[in-house]
């Protein structure tokens, strides 16, 4: 099955690899024609890789758990919380243009009990997610409790768009669609510095430290650059797969950028304004086959209805099969212009503010190209954990996120110790406990006194 689709002038072939058993994780994208004066935008390749048996028998692991119950299926975030006999609080904060946000708070747990002038972590989760994805590990395997247990004052955000946060001063997310107008550039101005301002005049914390994955890491870039005293806020940052310049991804979302700038005209234009709450909505807005979409593994394994699975793909021998009907369950909606953005930044090299098309920028920005995130005014000391078989956050683009940034912010790139390891698992993967949060408190510990 071959489809070939042209833009620009970089023509890229998808060749699925379904049919072979000891296929690469993912899509294999091939460039074909690159024009010299362009950025590199061209996907990386992806080594073939012998997988282990597990692929093989994952469809009917996954089959056989489906129907099975789980305690936090259905459970809100501070059922979860207190479910597990932790502490938990709720807060709400509304951004500079109106959006009502919630955040949930762990205070304390069993192991370290609520007390004043714990250092404060503010953890912001991934695209189509919420404050219920740091939760999925099992007990106090997951990052928030296992920071609670460590004595850290927790902070659960949940941005604009998801379950927890569709609230807004005057728009209403059922019936406007302009309440929808929004990317992870606008969560970047407007979520994160009122969460970070919330989280500090509760906890009396001067300074907050931060904890992002995926999108959480993209509105770190976006709200650090374009407002500079958020940078005086915040100790130090951890960003688990951190997405900014993503010009070799080879992630599927990839073919939605056909869609979204073609020739100057951004076709998903008239679209803006609509959510994305489950895969068929991707096929239906942005016109591309889930066929296609699918990656050879989630495919594989029978789970291509969840959007995780679907685009980032399916890490067989890290999933605790029994824990699966609660992934699944734990999907949240997005806006239709969030993964757009995202597509225009793995087709233009580039990390800048959403494309319009030229006469819009023009109007909008003053510019045919939209402005560019200036990563230097970053002074955040940084750390980037990423995972080696991310299709999403490829390593490739973690060192050129690094590298637009001032030298000796980023503190250390490390990559989890796990050859599969890919973009989902740092929430997903039975061993994310051992494999990363493990390394994430020790990073946090090691900077709690940072002036
Ligand atoms: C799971 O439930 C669905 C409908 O609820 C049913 O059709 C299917 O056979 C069940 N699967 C198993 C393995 O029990
Ligand atoms: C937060 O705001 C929502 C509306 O967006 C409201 O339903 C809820 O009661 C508020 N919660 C608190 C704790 O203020
Ligand atoms: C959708 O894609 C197909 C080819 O894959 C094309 O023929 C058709 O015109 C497209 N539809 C729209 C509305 O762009
Ligand atoms: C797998 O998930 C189940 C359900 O959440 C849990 O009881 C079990 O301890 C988990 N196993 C591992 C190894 O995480
Ligand atoms: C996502 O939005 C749809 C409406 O488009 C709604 O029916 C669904 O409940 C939402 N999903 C979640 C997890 O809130
Ligand atoms: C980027 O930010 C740095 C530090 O704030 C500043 O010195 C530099 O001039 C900026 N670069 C651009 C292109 O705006």
């Amino acid at each position: 099955m071959a489809n070939p689709i042209c833009f620009w002038s970089i023509c890229i072939i998808i060749l699925c690899t379904l049919s072979n058993k000891h296929s690469p994780l993912a899509l294999t994208l091939t460039p074909v024609i690159r024009t010299p004066n362009l950025p590199v935008c061209a996907p990386s390749t992806v080594p073939a890789t012998a997988l282990p048996d597990d692929f093989l028998t994952c469809s009917q692991k996954v089959a056989e758990n489906r129907n099975k119950t789980h305690p936090d299926i259905g459970k809100r975030t501070d059922e979860i919380i207190t479910y597990y006999g932790y502490s938990s609080e709720i807060y709400n904060v509304t951004t500079f243009d109106g959006y009502i946000l919630t955040i949930f708070r762990i205070p304390g747990s069993p192991k370290s009990p609520p007390a004043q002038g714990k250092p404060a972590v503010y953890l912001n989760h991934g695209i189509t997610q919420n404050s219920d994805n740091w939760l999925l590990a099992y007990r106090d395997r997951n990052l928030a409790f296992k920071l609670a247990d460590a004595g850290y004052d927790v902070w659960l955000s949940n941005c604009r768009g998801n379950s927890y946060s569709l609230g807004h001063e005057t728009l209403n997310s059922e019936t406007d669609s302009e309440y929808w107008d929004f990317s992870w550039h606008e969560m970047g101005v407007g979520d994160v510095p009122a969460a970070v301002d919330k989280i500090i005049s509760v906890s009396g914390n001067e300074k907050i430290l931060y904890v992002g994955y995926s999108m959480g890491c993209t509105q770190y870039f976006v709200g650090l650059s374009e407002i500079p005293s958020l940078n005086d806020k915040l100790k130090a940052a951890v960003l688990l797969a951190p997405p900014a310049y993503m010009g070799h991804a080879t992630n599927p979302i990839r073919l939605v950028g056909a869609a979204t700038v073609v020739g100057g005209q951004n076709i998903v234009g008239p679209l803006i304004g609509q959510r994305v709450d489950e895969p068929t909505k991707f096929q239906e807005y942005f016109n591309v086959s889930l066929g296609n979409f699918c990656t050879p593994t989630a495919a594989r394994c029978g789970v291509c209805d969840n959007f995780g699975y679907l685009v980032f793909g399916f890490d067989a021998p890290q999933t605790n099969y029994t824990n699966v009907p609660n992934i699944l369950s734990k999907i949240d909606n997005a806006s239709l212009k969030t993964a757009a953005h995202y597509a225009q930044s793995i087709n233009n090299c580039w990390f800048r503010q959403y494309d319009y098309g030229p006469t819009k920028n023009v109007a909008r920005y003053g510019t045919v190209v939209p402005p560019s995130y200036n990563l230097t005014a970053i002074t955040v000391p940084t750390h980037f954990i990423h995972g080696e078989a991310d299709n999403f956050v490829v390593p490739n683009d973690v060192q050129i996120t690094r590298d637009h940034m001032r030298p000796g912010v980023v503190k250390e790139v490390i990559k989890v110790d796990w050859s599969l390891f890919n973009h989902v698992d740092f929430v997903n993967a039975k061993d994310a406990d051992t494999l990363v949060y493990n390394k994430v408190l020790q990073i946090l510990n090691n900077n709690i006194n940072t002036p």
